[in-house]
């Protein structure tokens, strides 16, 4: 049985625009998926659908995580079983600290694992795995104090959202062009952190625009995704490919005359 499938799914916005036009994926244990594709293609849509955003619909097909569907599940539910979501826009929560926040996400998935029942980690070993998580991922310290996401740059976003990750052990994780935003340094060591995490107990889907988080971050499979559907699928060459040579392979041909 795959971690994830996805079977013939369709998604469209709540005034029944189409975005994703039947797409089809396996994500295995230990698997990196890698999708690429062109601004507007759908992308975003599908993985914050995957996670059960209000804004899309899913209009026909079927998602399973280990096997049991996840349509009829919110979010938080989503999440309990093991689905993970690093946005490409982090949202801010002015008035809750990260610290507090990942102990709340953490403190959540531990009460739906003990059946609902509160279970709260020992604040010791809260700070102990916090302390490994932000080391490993060269998280300043300074920023677990402050209000989630309010005012942080573009890469320290992006640096909390692999923190979480790291703390929330997921089964399948969905990065969002977690790169876009990390200097040079910071991009190594977060698809480091991440690449360490992939393996028997987590896959991956790993959605970027360009190649080098994938030098990180080796991909087994790297699809390619154009209006609304995969329209390729390869392994890391293609990703390589892509960069040297751009998706015009892939697009309906310009109308003649346009420039
Ligand atoms: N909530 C929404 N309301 C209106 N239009 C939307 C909404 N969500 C997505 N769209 C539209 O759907 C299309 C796909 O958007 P999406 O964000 O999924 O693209 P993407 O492939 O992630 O692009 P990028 O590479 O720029 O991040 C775009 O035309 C976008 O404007
Ligand atoms: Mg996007």
């Amino acid at each position: 049985m795959a971690l994830l499938e996805i079977k013939d799914l369709h998604i469209a916005l709540n005034d029944g625009s189409e975005i994703v036009k039947g797409i089809d994926l396996k994500v295995e244990s230990g698997e990196v998926h890698a999708i690429m594709g062109p601004n507007g293609s759908g992308k975003s849509t599908l993985a914050q659908a995957l996670m059960g955003h209000p804004a899309y619909r899913i209009s026909s097909g079927d998602v399973l995580l280990d096997g049991a569907s996840l349509l009829a599940l919110g979010p938080d539910e989503r999440a309990q079983k093991g689905l993970f979501l690093a946005f490409q826009y982090p949202y801010a929560i002015p008035g809750v600290t990260v610290t507090s926040f990942l102990r709340s996400a953490m403190n959540a998935l531990r009460k739906a694992r003990a059946g609902g029942e509160d279970d709260p980690i020992p604040i010791p070993e809260f700070r102990k795995q916090l302390a490994a998580a932000t080391e490993r991922l060269k998280v300043p310290r300074e920023l677990l104090g402050r209000y989630l996401n309010d005012g942080f740059s573009g890469g320290e976003k992006k640096r909390v959202e692999i923190l979480q990750l790291a703390l929330l052990h997921p089964r399948l994780a969905v990065l969002d062009e977690t790169d876009s935003g990390l200097d040079i340094d910071a991009l190594k060591t977060i698809a480091g952190g991440v690449s360490d995490l992939v393996g028997p107990e987590m896959g991956a889907v790993v959605i970027t625009h360009y190649q080098r988080i994938l030098n990180y971050i080796r991909p087994d499979y790297v699809h390619v995704f154009a209006g609304g559907r995969f329209v390729a699928e390869g392994g890391p060459e293609l990703a390589e490919q892509l960069e040297s040579e751009g998706y015009d392979a892939y697009l309906p041909e310009a109308p003649s005359g346009a420039s």
